[in-house]
């Protein structure tokens, strides 16, 4: 495991104090190089927002097997393409979630982990709950006679949300107790996320799908409580200063 140490990091201006000096004499007297304000910038974000499309659409029925027979047809007296975005967006997180624990696994492969963080087994059986998500998600999709294929607008706007997370996960210098972080969101938003989407199936009829998400918000839990012990674990380690390298284990 790679350890945070002290070492020759220039960017407060403590390091400088008579540069520093210079630095905030110079800023007051010379105006910032581009014209406005804060509010001129808030102003011109909120024009764009105004003027701006949206993000993507629903597309209609791929097939005339599922749930819905036809475009505007609805489900349970409700549109349908509210529930098709909202699959398509945990659709999306969960191909996200399987590819950060593919990204730690390489990590620990690299590194290995320490005393009370998680196995290459931990991080595999997380990675395959997460796959198997994805594939239940993909049949719901299915089953209403819409395309899990489709780019819907929440699953534009978790994929751009989850990009950080994913950054920090494939990121190099970034080692795998730090990685846990990313970990923490990706399970705080799985857990919340599977609730809200459970509460919508049912609201939307959906009682079998209601069920099968059930279960997958019960391995969100397990998720969830093992990443904030694993992150525990190093914390406490680091608090003591204690090596906390182990012997990488290599892929199977
Ligand atoms: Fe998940
Ligand atoms: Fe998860």
């Amino acid at each position: 495991m790679k350890q945070i140490k002290m070492g020759t990091n220039t960017t407060g201006i403590a390091t400088s104090p008579i540069d520093s000096k210079e630095l905030i004499e110079f800023a007051q007297v010379i105006p910032p190089s581009s014209p406005g304000s804060e509010a001129e910038a808030a102003a011109v974000r909120s024009e764009y927002a105004r003027e701006s499309g949206t993000v993507g659409s629903v597309p209609p029925p791929a097939s005339v097997k599922g749930i819905i027979k036809a475009a505007g047809e609805l489900i349970h007296g409700r549109p349908p393409a509210l529930l098709i975005d909202k699959l398509g967006e945990r659709l999306q997180f969960e191909r996200s979630g399987t590819r950060l624990y593919e990204a730690m696994i390489a990590k620990h492969d690299a590194e290995g982990s320490f005393e009370g963080g998680p196995t290459r087994a931990d991080l595999e059986a997380i990675r395959d709950d997460e796959l198997r998500h994805f594939a239940l998600l993909k049949r719901a999709i299915e089953r209403l006679g819409a395309d899990p294929t489709a780019m819907t607008p929440g699953a534009d706007v978790v994929g751009l949300a989850s990009s950080g997370v994913l950054a920090v996960a494939v990121e190099p210098r970034i080692n795998l107790g730090q990685s846990l972080q990313a970990l923490l969101v990706a399970e705080l938003t799985d857990n919340d996320s599977w609730r809200m989407l459970i509460d919508l199936a049912i609201a939307y009829g959906q009682d079998e799908m209601a069920a099968e998400f059930r279960v997958a918000e019960q391995h969100e839990a397990i998720h969830l409580e093992r990443v904030r012990a694993w992150l525990s674990s190093k914390l406490a380690l680091d608090a003591r200063g204690e090596p906390t390298s182990t012997t990488p284990q290599q892929a199977a």
